[in-house]
């Protein structure tokens, strides 16, 4: 893909699932990468699996000072942020009504507050600078709903519909913003839907004959798609809302 070369990436979540394998792509297409996580561990293999390493600091996206102190060390140490990939994600499967409001505080921390404060970090170096790619991964589940995801899906939602006006606000400035939604996929976070239902197993797989391609997602089904909104072949892209499910959701 054209444009990744060189370029200094910014991605949340690359610890783990479709976070990993995004980073793993990003620096196989010759992108200078770093990785902002709270897993310290699963940090460190990914940056062993990437060909010429990648930059990891131990970052929880819900606090604004550490956002920044990342944010400024890897600009000051590897490169400035030309690219930003929102990967990560966190989610406990309830029905609303059981749900209390310290759960909402923490999905709304992690899934809506922590890309807003990346955005409101990183976003005036891009301005400055006149240019800017950011794919934000969201969820079919922000498009079409979820039993047991209510406010989950609200808060993917709301990263669809404050991308769209990020792309507005931004694109005088050269800086294009997409949504990626992946549908159910094999990661931590799935295993942990499947915890959290009676059966979880029967589940799974009745979830993955629901999808017309009839199996869930693999992490590796998503790192092409995100590069290629972040490189040049994508600069006519912006505010665009890409679901990668295996045709789970046709919108
Ligand atoms: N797996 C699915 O079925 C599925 C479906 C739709 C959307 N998604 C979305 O895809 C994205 C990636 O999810 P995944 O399935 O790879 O999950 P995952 O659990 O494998 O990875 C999520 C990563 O986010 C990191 N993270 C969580 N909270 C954090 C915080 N406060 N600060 C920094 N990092 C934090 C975790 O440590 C982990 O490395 C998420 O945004 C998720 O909502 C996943």
């Amino acid at each position: 893909m054209r444009g990744l070369t060189g370029r200094g990436v910014l991605l949340t979540g690359g610890a783990s699932g479709i976070g990993r394998a995004t980073a793993v792509r990003l620096a196989q297409q010759g992108c200078r990468v770093g990785i902002l996580d709270i897993d310290e561990a699963g940090a460190a293999a990914t940056v062993a699996a990437c060909p010429n390493g990648a930059w990891y600091a131990a970052t929880d996206i819900t606090d604004r000072a550490a956002v920044e102190t990342a944010v400024a060390r890897f600009e000051a140490e590897v490169a400035p942020v030309d690219l930003l990939a929102n990967v990560a994600g966190w989610e406990r499967f309830s029905n609303f009504l059981d749900t209390d409001i310290a759960l909402w505080d923490r999905i709304i921390g992690i899934n809506l507050y922590g890309p807003m404060h990346l955005h409101h970090v990183v976003l005036p170096g891009m301005v400055r600078r006149g240019f800017g790619r950011v794919v934000n991964v969201a969820s079919d589940a922000g498009r079409v709903g979820s039993s047991g995801e209510a406010v989950y899906s609200a808060c993917k939602g709301g990263i669809i519909a404050f991308t769209k006006t990020m792309a507005r606000e931004m694109a005088r400035f050269g800086i294009t913003l997409n949504v990626v939604c992946p549908g159910p996929t094999d990661t931590p976070l799935f295993d942990e839907f499947k915890s959290a239902t009676q059966d979880g197993a029967k589940v799974g797989a009745a979830m993955a004959r629901a999808v017309p391609l009839k199996r869930i997602g693999q992490p590796e089904d998503y790192p092409g798609t995100i590069a290629f909104l972040l490189s040049d072949d994508a600069a006519f892209i912006t505010g665009q809302t890409l679901s990668v499910s295996g045709g789970l959701t046709m919108s």
